[in-house]
């Protein structure tokens, strides 16, 4: 597999591919991701903890890597099981306890990662939505921005399904690291949840409860994996999981077509937004600040999507 990341003169406007600038001019040439990917996969190479695909050849100068196909050794893409609802049950367990390792592969390898992208600039992408979404409560929004930059750790903002590949044994394969930034270390589990979450509002699987159980084992396993500093902040995942839902769900560019094979493009942002608004402005009482009463929206929503002709969760769920 040859992984090539295209270069492009970075004082030009980046058009469709990512990259920003703002009034310091940084602008974040995606080519620079390209080294980063590699040395975070060179590290990589020689744990037992993290699997990647092996490095064949690494060629700096025009960013090109050489790399084992992970389909040939029997593994397959996670967004492929989730978008025709293969997932396995059991993967849950073991994607947590891959990234809890590969949060902690990074910290110790952090001296050697120096990330290519501005945090802030990062934060302005991701929170896009959220920032519309809660634009007549910016104060919330200011703080889960702020808490997303306050983080001194590296943190792999990319993996999700869409970056991890699973095989046979249920063991897991991540790639694609060239996005990681410093933010705060509990970004990572609620944005991988956050796919998992899409996938069921978008009646991906075929039991509604599905998305929830996954999330929960997920939440429990990694908080197992984890060192006592690193156990997941049940209201802070809850916000960051909406977050990731509304950046995925609302903005077009990002949505892999494939989830619409079971619910309208409607349906979906109709769903994620309603998901918003219970989480951030209930009707009744304060957010919602625990996974437990995030789960039982998300399950609700789904099921009624899952109903058919999703009009919103107040009319169909009434009662
Ligand atoms: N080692 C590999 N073996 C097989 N397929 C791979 C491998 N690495 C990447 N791919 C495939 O290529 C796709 C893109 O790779 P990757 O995610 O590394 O690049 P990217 O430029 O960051 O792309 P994207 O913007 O889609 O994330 C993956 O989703 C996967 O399907
Ligand atoms: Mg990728």
């Amino acid at each position: 597999m040859i992984k090539h990341t295209l270069d492009y003169d970075a004082n030009a406007p980046c058009g469709e591919s990512f990259g920003y600038s703002d009034h310091d001019s940084v602008l974040k040439p995606a080519p620079a991701t390209h080294h980063v990917d590699f040395t975070i996969l060179d590290v990589l190479q020689t744990t037992k903890a993290v699997r990647v695909p092996k490095v064949l050849r690494y060629f700096e100068k025009i960013r090109t890597t050489v790399m084992t196909d992970f389909q040939a050794e029997g593994f397959h893409l996670m967004q492929d099981l989730v978008v025709t609802g293969a997932l396995p049950m059991s993967s849950a367990e073991n994607v947590a306890k891959s990234l809890v390792a590969l949060m902690d592969q990074f910290r110790r390898m952090s001296h050697l990662i120096r990330v290519a992208e501005s945090s802030t600039l990062q934060a302005r992408e991701r929170l896009e939505e959220l920032y519309t979404f809660l634009r007549s409560d910016l104060k919330t929004y200011q703080e889960i921005e702020r808490k997303f930059l306050s983080g001194d750790s590296i943190v792999p903002t990319d993996a999700h399904p869409k970056n991890m590949a699973i095989n046979a044994q249920g063991e897991i394969l991540m790639f694609d690291f060239g996005r990681s930034i410093v933010a705060d270390k509990q970004y990572s589990a609620p944005n991988f949840a956050a796919h998992i979450g899409l996938a069921s509002v978008a009646n991906c699987f075929e039991d509604p409860l599905f998305g929830a159980e996954y999330i929960a084992t997920f939440v429990s396993a990694y908080n197992r994996f984890s060192s006592p500093d690193d156990q997941i902040e049940e209201a802070t995942f809850v916000r960051y999981f909406m977050s990731e839902l509304l950046h995925r769900g609302l903005s077009g560019r990002w949505l892999d077509k494939r989830f619409f094979s079971h619910a309208t493009l409607q349906e979906v942002e109709r769903a994620v937004h309603d998901l918003a608004i219970e989480t951030f402005r209930p009707d009744e009482g304060g957010a919602l600040a625990t996974l437990g009463d995030l789960l039982n929206v998300l399950t609700d929503v789904s099921r009624a999507v899952g109903i058919k002709s999703y009009k919103g969760r107040r009319k169909t769920t009434q009662g």
